[in-house]
């Protein structure tokens, strides 16, 4: 007897990341690593979103080299682009289309209100452009096309799901359920990786390079940062984030790197100094990122591959766009041909 395929979908996670190069160890450990055990509980699809990059000026050769780079480390630190949606949101019109509709059901009021916008509008104030204004929108439309449930979201981009939030409201409130109105993924606990040399802050990949270790340093450019790393003027080992920012934050990498936890690490380490910590977790990143960066070499220099998964997951994504937006042309009285 053959079982019978009682195909329980899973809910969609969506999550979209700028080509902007420089992908940081905090990405990895807060964010990319933890992708490949989301694949058993969700449906998902990570963008590669270069229209929102498209915000601040870009250098075309940079934004095509970044496009490739960022799918092929995705796949090195083991995001699987068969049983996930790897792509490039540029490939799927259907994202410029939805943002025009939406954009129509957004008021200028809400995106003034923007906390991003006005951040961005105040560093450049020199290319002030209105993608940068309805940048939300674009982002919402992403979001909204593909019946997202779940959107895994940092502190800075809370807002932008809460506005995306109010306009699939806002357009369901007229056309009916068109929108799946998505919710944020708190992620299990999942360490929050510091600047090297301000530990106060989140490492972030437009800081200064010694103040962050990109997942393709090499070993002695890993064991230079983290030898220069603030600490302080003690000489104890603690795991104490408010108090130690710096010593907590080199127990955290460590303890990620290894898959304890700091406090794990803290007890290993009594007796002994911020020197054989340092050292321990320069070694320690050094073994988990070395055979990324293998397979990411291997990948990149691919370009068939790449471009191979980028076309063949570019068709998955526009099939599903295709669903959502149609159903809200229907809705919208577009005329149906
Ligand atoms: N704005 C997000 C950021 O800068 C990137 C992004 C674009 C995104 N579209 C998205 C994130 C959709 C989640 C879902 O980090």
């Amino acid at each position: 007897m053959t079982e019978t395929a009682t195909t329980v979908r899973k809910p969609i996670l969506y999550s979209g990341i700028q080509p902007s190069g420089n992908i940081t160890l905090g990405n990895y450990i807060g964010a990319i690593r933890n992708f490949t055990l989301l694949e058993k509980d969700y449906d998902c699809l990570f963008a590669i979103v270069d229209l929102h990059a498209l915000t601040v000026r870009q250098d075309p050769a940079a934004l095509r080299r970044n496009t490739a780079e960022l799918t092929a480390l995705y796949i090195a630190s083991g995001l699987d682009p068969v049983k996930n949606i790897v792509y490039c949101q540029s490939h799927v019109p259907q994202h410029a289309e939805l943002t025009w509709i939406l954009s129509c059901f957004t008021y200028m009021g809400e995106l003034n209100r923007m906390t991003q916008y006005k951040e961005k509008s105040a560093q450049h104030t020199d290319n002030i452009n209105a993608g940068l204004f309805t940048y939300p929108v674009l982002m919402a439309a992403d979001i909204l096309l593909y019946q997202t449930n779940v959107v895994p979201v940092g502190g800075d981009q809370k807002q932008h799901l809460e506005i995306t939030r109010d306009i699939a409201q806002r357009f369901n409130g007229v056309y009916g359920n068109v929108f799946v109105v998505p919710e944020a993924y708190i992620p299990k606990e999942t360490a929050r990786i510091m600047s090297l040399s301000d530990p106060t802050r989140k490492m972030s990949k437009s800081d200064p390079e010694d103040s962050l270790i990109s997942l393709l340093d090499d070993a002695a450019a890993v064991r230079r940062k983290i030898r220069r790393a603030v600490t302080d003027s003690e000489a104890e080992i603690l795991f104490d984030p408010e108090k130690k920012p710096g010593v907590s934050n080199l127990l955290s990498i460590c303890a990620a790197m290894t898959g304890t936890t700091p406090e794990t690490v803290t007890a290993s380490f009594q007796g002994m100094g911020y020197g054989e910590l340092k050292e321990a977790t320069a070694e320690a990143v050094i073994a988990g990122i070395t055979p990324i960066q293998e397979r990411y070499k291997e990948l990149v220099s691919d370009k068939t591959y790449i471009s191979g998964i980028l076309k063949s997951n570019a068709e998955r994504a526009r099939a599903l766009a295709q669903r959502t937006l149609g159903k809200a042309q229907k809705k919208l009285g577009l005329y149906q041909i």
